[in-house]
């Protein structure tokens, strides 16, 4: 699909034309060009309150031989980039639906926000709300491929087009960054092993530019990455260690920030054995260190002046004969003494040797994300991820590049009485809590290891993966993340 951009009158445009709408009564500011046959037709529904504006509701209106697509964008005064970029995804998919090839829209001003912006949150929103994933499906008949071919965008001025065609070329990097990640995540287990999403990792690094380096178990053994090589030890599918690196082209930094992400490409509990219901959607797992794939060819297809590394432990979570057992004390990377109360809580031990591993690179400042816990849908639901952290200036910065980004999270305390909850008798530690406050046990689990180094959590469980269509997110996984980390790169200060 071809995202264009023309300087012209978005009124004189014949192929179907997407109108953002407000929701505030009476006719919207755009009206104001048209002509009275549109502006009555539009009065009409919005009086009858057949369409209101109301953000991501939609209403498809033929006028003569054009066709209108109204989508509302909510109350103007609440309208952001992110509510704009639903808005391109509502309206892309209700073009879809109506099996047009090709439409226009224009470049709604956003307080606060450059034209350049608001082009790059629109390209997002469209880009992501087509997407499927329907790569094992048998060809799908021609009513249910994508048919949208071109998207117009009409912009009033001359040098608004320059900035729209930059906007909307780092919207369509960023967005096939995302998709990626969203196939990796939606790809079924038996397909998307640690092999094979390493392979993912190493096409996509010669591609975009980047270091890709796959560690096999031979070398987790040599190097002591125990508590990834127990989780592995209950499945047939060797795991692996991704290592990525980005340096960019005059990146000032002296160390690096880490990039963390949670890989378990199928988590069933192991021998502390989850229940069969929805245990098919423990393929999406991995999307932590989905997310750090997608981000850092995100930043490199962007060629953004940062330094980042990426550390993404892949295993499968299985309960084989020769799985790890409950009580079982293994060794992490650095040495620490883990106690292995419930191998269903396999995600932090995979991060501990991470979190070990990432001292090697002398960060400036390490991030993961992570499925970590059910607790956390508890907490927070589907609509935030939970943050925590050690670092007020990192995790300020994180919480900016989520609200920039749309992705948004919500912090969690980790006050030192929550670490008495995973205290062990035999070991330095246990990887479960008591019951209570189990996203903060967990996290706390892993400052531990993320030790002196300012360390920011996020446990992205609850928004990793949707049950419905809503804005740019489909059915399915979400590949959240990815935009929140190249908004981080993106206005990265450093720490001092
Ligand atoms: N991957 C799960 C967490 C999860 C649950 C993610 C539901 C998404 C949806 C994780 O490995 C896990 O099993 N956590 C346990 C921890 C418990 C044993 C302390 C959990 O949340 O139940
Ligand atoms: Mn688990
Ligand atoms: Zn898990």
């Amino acid at each position: 699909m071809k995202l264009t951009v023309v300087t012209g009158n978005l009124t004189q445009r014949r192929e179907p034309i997407v109108l953002g709408v407000a929701e505030s009564g009476g006719l919207p500011p755009w009206a104001g060009g048209w002509s009275p046959a549109v502006r009555r037709a539009v009065g009409q529904l919005l009086s009858a309150k057949r369409f209101q504006g109301k953000l991501n509701e939609t209403f498809l209106l033929p006028l003569g031989s054009q066709w209108l697509i109204l989508v509302g964008v909510g109350k103007k005064e609440e309208l952001t980039l992110d509510r704009l970029r639903q808005a391109a995804a509502t309206a892309a998919r209700r073009a879809l639906s109506a099996r047009f090839e090709k439409f226009a829209r224009g470049l709604l001003p956003i307080a606060g926000a450059t034209p350049e912006q608001s082009a790059q949150a629109a390209a997002e929103g469209t880009l992501l709300g087509l997407y499927r994933y329907d790569e094992l499906k048998n060809p799908s008949p021609p009513e249910k491929k994508n048919q949208i071919k071109e998207v117009v965008m009409v912009v009033g001025a001359a040098k608004d087009a320059a900035s729209a065609r930059k906007g909307i070329r780092q919207g369509e990097l960023i967005a096939g960054a995302v998709c990626w990640t969203r196939d990796m995540v939606n790809r079924p287990s038996n397909r998307l092993t640690p092999t094979a999403m390493a392979a993912e990792a190493k096409a996509a690094a010669r591609r975009f530019g980047f270091r890709c380096q796959v560690l096999d178990p031979v070398d987790m053994k040599r190097l002591g990455m125990n508590a990834v090589l127990a989780v592995a030890r209950g499945s047939k599918e060797p795991a692996r260690f991704i290592v990525l690196e980005y340096k960019g082209p005059g990146a000032r930094q002296k160390r690096p920030i880490v990039w963390l992400g949670k890989g378990i490409t199928f988590d069933s509990g192991g021998i502390s054995i989850k229940p069969a219901d929805k245990m098919e959607q423990m393929k999406y797992d991995m999307s932590g260190g989905a997310a750090v794939l997608g981000a850092l060819r995100a930043v490199a297809a962007l060629k953004l002046s940062v330094h980042v590394v990426g550390l993404v432990p892949a295993t499968e979570n299985l309960p084989g004969g020769s799985a790890q057992k409950p009580g079982d004390v293994i060794r992490a990377y650095g040495g620490r003494t883990i106690e292995v109360i419930n191998t269903d809580a396999e995600g932090r031990l995979v991060l501990s040797d991470a979190l070990g591993y990432a001292k090697r690179f002398k960060p400036e400042a390490m991030v993961d994300l992570a499925t970590l816990t059910g607790a956390c849908v508890v907490a927070l639901g589907y609509h935030a991820m939970g943050l925590m952290g050690t670092n007020g200036k990192l995790i300020d910065q994180v919480k900016q590049a989520a609200s920039r980004s749309g992705e948004r999270a919500w912090e969690l305390p980790l006050w030192a009485e929550y670490g008495e909850a995973i205290r062990s008798d035999v070991a330095d530690v246990k990887n479960v809590g008591d019951g209570k406050a189990g996203t903060i046990t967990a996290g706390y689990f892993l400052k531990e290891f993320a030790g002196e180094t300012p360390w920011v959590h996020l446990d992205i469980a609850g928004v990793a993966w949707t049950d419905s269509d809503k804005g740019y997110l489909n059915k399915g996984a979400t590949g959240v993340g990815v935009r929140l980390l190249v908004e981080l790169a993106r206005q990265w200060k450093g720490l001092r």
